[in-house]
C-alpha cells in the first residue's frame, strides 16, 4: 500500500511510497483511509524540526489527524464494518507514569509516550492503518469529511477543561474569552466556548480572508492588531499562536482571577518584555498561566459529540484546501490563505 513517509530529522524526506500493509500488531480493527489533515506538527516535521521513527527504523508514516472507514472490525463488538473513525493519537508510556496508568496520558509525567505520526508509532497517512478498540473513536456520518475535523477539537476540549479545573481554584464566573490565533484551533476553540454561550473574542493578524467572517459567523467579535488594545480584559484567553509577543500581551491584559492557556508550540523570538514583569502581572491579578497538550479518550469523546454539533456550512469553511496524497508536497506547504488543508485517501 501507499503512504507519506518521512525521515525524521532530516528535512526534505517526505516521500508517498510503497510500504508494506499495517501489522495485526497495530490493532484488531483494520481501516482504509478516508483523509487525514495536515497540522502545523507535520509541517515540522516535514522540515527536519520534531518527530521520531518507531525505534529500529528510520522512517515514519506521517499523520495524526485522521478519518477512516472500518473495513474489518476484527475481535471487536462495538464496531462494525463501514463505520467512520478517528484515532486517538497518543499511547501511553511503558513504565507507566501515575497518569498513563489511569488512562490520562496526555498528562504523562516521564515523556515517554508515544503518539501516532509524530513520536516512534506509525501515523495515519497511509491507505489503510490498524487501531485497537479502544483508541478508535466512532464519528457521527452525517458529518462526512468534515470528521477529519476532530483532533484538532479534542486538544481544545482538554484545553477548556483545564481552564475549568483551574477556575474552581476560587469563586470564578467567566464571562468574556478571548482566543489569539484565527487558525483551525482558534476557531475551533471560539466555536465550542460559543456552543456554551460565553462572550467570544477572537484576535488574529489578518484583516482580509475568511477568517474575520468565520469569527462573525459564530456570533463572536473579530480583532486584528495588539491584544494590549482590546477594549476590555478578558476572563480567559485561549492561546493559539504560540508567538511570544502575544503570550507576554495576553498575560498582561488578562483581568484579574483570570486564566491564559496556552496551547500553542513556538520557538525563539525576541521577548519583548523581561520575564519577570510578565510574572509580576500575573501574581498581583492571581493569574494562572497552564499549558495544554494532547487529550485523552475523555476528550475525544467530548469533542466528537460537540463536532456533531456545529453548523456543517461553517466546518466545511474551515477547510481551505483538499489534495491528493500523490500532492503531499504541496500539501505540506503553508500558503497565505490556508486554514486547513485534507488529504483525500479515497471517497466518503
Ligand atoms: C498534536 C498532539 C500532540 C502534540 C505534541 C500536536 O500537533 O495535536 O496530539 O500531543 O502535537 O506532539
Amino acid at each position: 500500500m501507499k503512504a507519506i513517509t518521512v525521515e525524521p530529522g532530516k528535512p526534505g524526506t517526505a516521500r508517498y511510497e510503497d510500504i508494506p500493509e499495517p501489522d495485526v500488531r497495530e490493532g484488531s480493527i483494520l481501516v482504509e483511509a478516508v483523509a487525514a489533515a495536515v497540522c502545523g506538527t507535520d509541517i515540522e516535521i516535514a522540515e527536519g524540526k520534531y518527530g521520531w521513527a518507531p525505534p529500529g527504523q528510520t522512517r515514519l508514516v506521517l499523520g495524526h489527524e485522521s478519518l477512516g472507514r472500518i473495513i474489518d472490525p476484527g475481535v471487536s463488538v462495538s464496531f462494525k464494518k463501514g463505520d467512520l473513525v478517528a484515532g486517538i493519537v497518543r499511547r501511553p508510556d511503558p513504565v507507566p507514569c501515575p497518569n498513563c496508568a489511569v488512562g490520562e496520558s496526555d498528562m504523562c509525567r516521564n515523556g515517554r509516550y508515544t503518539e501516532r505520526g509524530i513520536k516512534e508509532i506509525h501515523g495515519f497517512m497511509s491507505e489503510r492503518w490498524r487501531i485497537e478498540p479502544e483508541y478508535a473513536i466512532k464519528v457521527d456520518p452525517s458529518l462526512g469529511i468534515l470528521a477529519v475535523l476532530l483532533e484538532p477539537a479534542t486538544v481544545i476540549i482538554k484545553a477548556l477543561e483545564q481552564v475549568l479545573a483551574v477556575g474552581q481554584r476560587s469563586f470564578w464566573e467567566p464571562k468574556t474569552l478571548l482566543v489569539t490565533g484565527a487558525g483551525p484551533i482558534g476557531l475551533l476553540a471560539a466555536a465550542v466556548a460559543r456552543l456554551a454561550g460565553i462572550e467570544v473574542h477572537v484576535l488574529d493578524r489578518v484583516e482580509t480572508g475568511p477568517k474575520p467572517e468565520l469569527v462573525r459567523a459564530l456570533g463572536a467579535t473579530y480583532h486584528s492588531g495588539s491584544v494590549l488594545d482590546l477594549g476590555f480584559e478578558p476572563d480567559v484567553v485561549v492561546e493559539c499562536t504560540g508567538v511570544g509577543s502575544v503570550i507576554a500581551d495576553s498575560i498582561q491584559k488578562i483581568g484579574a482571577g483570570g486564566i491564559v492557556c496556552l496551547t500553542g508550540v513556538g520557538a525563539g523570538g525576541i521577548a519583548s518584555r523581561a520575564v519577570a514583569d510578565v510574572a509580576a502581572a500575573a501574581v498581583l491579578k492571581n493569574n494562572v498561566v497552564v499549558g495544554s497538550v494532547n487529550a485523552n479518550r475523555r476528550h475525544w469523546y467530548k469533542a466528537a459529540e460537540r463536532l456533531a454539533r456545529l453548523d456543517r456550512k461553517w466546518l466545511s469553511r474551515l477547510i481551505t484546501r483538499y489534495e491528493k496524497p500523490e500532492n503531499f508536497k504541496q500539501a505540506l506547504e503553508r500558503k497565505p490563505d490556508d486554514i486547513k488543508v485534507v488529504i483525500e485517501f479515497s471517497e466518503i
